[in-house]
């Protein structure tokens, strides 16, 4: 490691340090529900499902008709009503019966156990079936609570442009007359999640990942989205949603996973190679949740990948799809690279990745297990160099490659110790799309690439540069495909 990546990583340590102490870097995205004062054990409790429900009944099938999940924005004022009168009785539970596993709170803790607490279902290839599983489930209380099991859940379309505030239901009003609301959002009703987090580049780079691995992970690694968009929007929203632990208690988290659902579903139709894991350890992945008719019941990964069949639901169609370059042959080359050290772009990689794209096809700048800070919940912005980290001109701008997401577990680390083997992973696999501008900018920069990440929207001074640290730095690349 360079004497200059040494007296990088040695200032942060110390700046971190001096944060530390002075009180400054935990938290940041508003309080826990719990405060700092509740002791590890009630968190436990809380997260806990209630009750002891003893063997759960097999989820066999389901016969109701085929509904559409739609857009939230495209609900007329009798479709918000029912979604607000669903949340208003899941939310009356939560005093008349706190046992009810059906109520609000004890929702949200469904997801707050599997966060860490119980298990895990976020890193892995659990993450796309088990909340697809959970919100289905979560669709059929709410559904079941305003008389209609064709009620279905809208979803937050952020990834078309016009649609990237919190959709109106949700903040109007924006008080706690509205069952949709959260008081603890970052995000106020005027705000919008950034191009950088959900657009264009962000959703290729998703829609045309190559293999179900890439996509939705596998069983010990994450796949591309679960960071980028999925995470980005948590921290963009901020408050509850900033956290896995609290996220559930947001109404606008259901609206968000089901969008995530639909990406899942998009990718799927994407190609005919977009096929889901066929081994046996991934299919027969199972799940307890409570029904509408308060049934304990198990669920596994198989029973869930046809949503339209299995789950009796589909989705509005999709922007992208029609939009996407068909790719295929996705094959990796790897720049000479080795840790910490620059990555050397011979002029032959640099042909290839040119070539690529003027034949339209793709190139992804794909970091494997890389370290990340897992301080708070936070998007980071990587560059080229240290240099045009520093500038930290954004997307478009000097040596911009794109981002990578830390979505925290818990805001306060003393949840942490409670969960054991489920700890914070400090590593993650990070994919950039590598569009035209952005290879461009990668070879206006010396032949060498130092990747350099900073937080983004930290106050000016107060994040410091630091260096990419990964097993793995190189390029896939795919050509186009004109037979249809
Ligand atoms: Cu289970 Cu969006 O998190």
């Amino acid at each position: 490691m360079s004497d200059h990546c040494n007296e990088l990583i040695t200032e942060i340590m110390s700046r971190r340090r001096f944060l530390q102490q002075a009180g400054l870097i935990s938290g940041g995205l508003g309080v826990g529900i719990f405060g700092s004062l509740a002791s590890p054990r009630a968190v436990l409790a809380v997260c806990d499902p209630p009750g002891s429900p003893g063997t759960p009944q097999k989820w066999r099938m389901d016969c109701r008709p085929i509904q559409t999940r739609r857009p939230a924005s495209t609900l007329n004022s009798q479709e918000i009503q029912k979604l607000k009168d669903a949340y208003q009785a899941m939310r009356a539970l939560d005093t008349s019966d706190p046992n009810d596993p059906r109520g609000f709170q004890r929702q949200a803790n469904v997801h707050c156990w599997y966060c860490g607490h119980g298990a895990q279902v976020h890193g892995s290839w659990n993450f796309f079936a088990w909340h697809r599983a959970y919100l289905y489930f979560h669709e059929r209380i709410l559904g079941n609570l305003v008389g209609d099991m064709d009620f279905r859940l809208p979803y937050w379309d952020w990834d078309a442009s016009a649609h990237r505030k919190i959709p109106g239901a949700y903040t109007s009003p924006n008080d706690a007359s509205n069952p949709l609301w959260n008081g603890t959002r970052a995000m106020s009703p005027t705000d919008e999640v950034p191009d950088e987090d959900v657009g264009q580049a962000v959703m290729e780079a998703a829609l045309t990942a190559g293999t179900f691995a890439d996509f939705g992970g596998t069983a010990t690694s994450s796949g591309i989205p679960e960071g980028v968009p999925h995470g980005s929007v948590h921290v963009d929203v901020g408050g509850d949603m900033g956290a896995f632990d609290t996220a559930g208690r947001d109404p606008i988290f259901y609206a968000h996973h089901s969008n995530v659902d639909k990406i899942w579903s998009d990718w799927n139709k994407a190609s005919s190679t977009h096929t889901d894991p066929t081994d046996s350890s991934f299919l027969n992945l199972t799940w307890n949740f409570y029904d509408e008719n308060k049934v304990w019941r198990s669920i596994t990964a198989a029973q869930v990948l046809d949503h339209e069949h299995q789950l009796r639901y589909v989705y509005g169609p999709s922007t992208f799809l029609s939009l996407l370059p068909c790719l295929i042959n996705w094959i990796d080359i790897r720049p000479e690279w080795s840790l910490g050290r620059a990555l050397k772009m011979t002029e032959l990689i640099q042909n290839r990745l040119v070539q690529t794209l003027d034949k339209g096809g793709g190139v992804r700048l794909r970091i494997r297990d890389m370290s990340v800070p897992v301080d708070k919940s936070a998007v980071y912005r990587i560059y080229a160099n240290p240099e045009a980290a520093r500038a930290d001109e954004g997307p478009g701008g000097n040596g911009y490659l794109g981002t990578f997401t830390v979505v925290l577990n818990s805001l306060s680390d003393k949840h942490e110790h409670e969960r054991g083997k489920f700890k914070e992973s400090s590593t993650r696999n990070v994919t950039i799309n590598a569009s035209k501008p952005i290879v461009e900018s990668l070879l206006r920069t010396p032949k060498r690439l130092e990747l350099t990440y900073i937080e983004r929207g930290a106050t000016k001074g107060a994040a410091q540069p630091a260096p990419v640290k990964a097993k793995e730095i190189y390029f896939s690349i795919a050509e186009v495909t004109k037979e249809m």
